[in-house]
């Protein structure tokens, strides 16, 4: 028997690219504040649900190390956090197959994130892009997930691991943990004002760009309040400012209490690239400390391939133990 933990904090991010600042402030921020004593914290490439959007296997590959040095420069530590590939733990991908057994096709049918999948990729709507939220059950019930620390945008496949969870241990009896999120979740704005991802819009913030590049983003591209046309205009932040100001107030320290900025802009005392300005530095502070561990990681793509395999050994320890449950509880046995 492998020790409980109190709480065990589970998240992934899939391989499709360069992490943003929507990752990082929406979901491993949140890794790296859970790390702590009593928490068992498992943090994971999602390389096979990639595979629903990403053809290159090169590029997965390559993908796949860059984001295990970003999860190590933003301060996960492979002796606290349990960090690993999804496609090394064979049976994940057994527990989503026993798991889709009992999963209604109309559920999957109704979330959010399906709708968007398939508007997205309307050319080939694909099995694995239809089961795609099974399979992300099965990575947080395998383990056993107490809390799963995700953005905003994952709220729904979140609640369908706990709706089946539900469900299983309903039909089968007590076997899976009921996983939560977190109390607040966030929606990073892109430059353009809608949710920031890596998507065709091109309205990302890549946490390793220079931050001279990141400020000639904001300043060419960052959206502000449309109708204001000179800086002796009142602005109108809360309202009509879609990309800067919401970010102020998200990660300039005190501008969600005292709101600084913000009376600034509707008193015409400060323009719109000074408050952008302050946003790249608000930005800097962030990410600089993280982009100077990130550089000395550059090289150790052997290091990043040996966290995986250690990770790998003891998270499939964990998991396997649940799906031996699983498939006995289900009339399975292996001959
Ligand atoms: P993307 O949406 O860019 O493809 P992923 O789907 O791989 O990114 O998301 C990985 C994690 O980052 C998830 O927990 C997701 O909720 C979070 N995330 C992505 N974009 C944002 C955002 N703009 N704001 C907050 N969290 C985000
Ligand atoms: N679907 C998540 C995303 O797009 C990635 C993911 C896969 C995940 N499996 C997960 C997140 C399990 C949390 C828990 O961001």
């Amino acid at each position: 028997m492998t020790a409980i933990a109190e709480t065990t904090v589970l998240s992934g991010i899939r391989a499709t690219g360069r992490l943003h600042f929507g990752n990082f402030m929406g979901a491993v921020r949140h890794f790296v504040t859970h790390q702590q004593h009593g928490n068992r914290c498992m943090y994971f490439i999602a390389d096979l649900h990639t595979l629903t959007t990403l053809r290159d296997p090169e590029e997965l590959r390559g993908n796949v190390i860059e984001i295990v040095k970003d999860y190590l420069a933003a301060g996960l530590n492979p002796n606290d956090s349990i960090i690993y590939a999804q496609s090394s733990i064979p049976e994940i991908s057994e527990l989503s197959l026993l798991l889709s057994m009992i999963q209604p096709l109309g559920e999957l049918e109704r979330i959010p994130t399906f709708k968007d999948l398939v508007r997205k990729n309307s050319d080939n709507v694909t099995l694995g892009l239809v089961s795609y939220p099974v399979l992300m059950a099965a990575d947080i019930l395998g383990p056993q997930a107490t809390l799963v620390p995700v953005g905003e945008d994952q709220i729904p496949n979140v609640e369908l691991a706990r709706n089946m969870a539900r469900r299983f241990n309903d039909r089968f009896g007590t076997t899976f943990a009921m996983p939560e999120t977190l109390k607040e979740m966030i929606k990073v704005p892109g430059l353009d004002g809608e949710k920031m991802g890596k998507s065709e819009a091109d309205n990302a913030i890549d946490i390793n760009a220079p931050i001279d590049v990141i400020r000639k983003r904001y300043l060419a591209r960052g959206i502000t309040d449309p109708q204001r046309m000179r800086t002796s205009d009142p602005g109108d932040p809360y309202n009509r400012c879609r990309s800067v100001y919401p970010l102020h107030e998200l990660i300039t320290p005190g501008e969600a209490d005292s709101r600084t900025i913000a009376k600034e802009c509707l008193a015409a005392s400060i323009g719109c690239v000074e408050c952008k300005k302050r946003l790249v530095d608000s930005i800097a502070a962030i990410l600089e400390p993280f982009q100077e561990r990130r550089a000395a990681l550059t090289k150790k793509d052997d290091y990043a391939r040996e966290v995986l395999h250690e990770g790998g050994k003891r998270a499939r320890r964990i998991i396997a133990e649940t799906v031996e449950k699983v498939r006995e509880k289900m009339g399975i046995i292996v001959y």
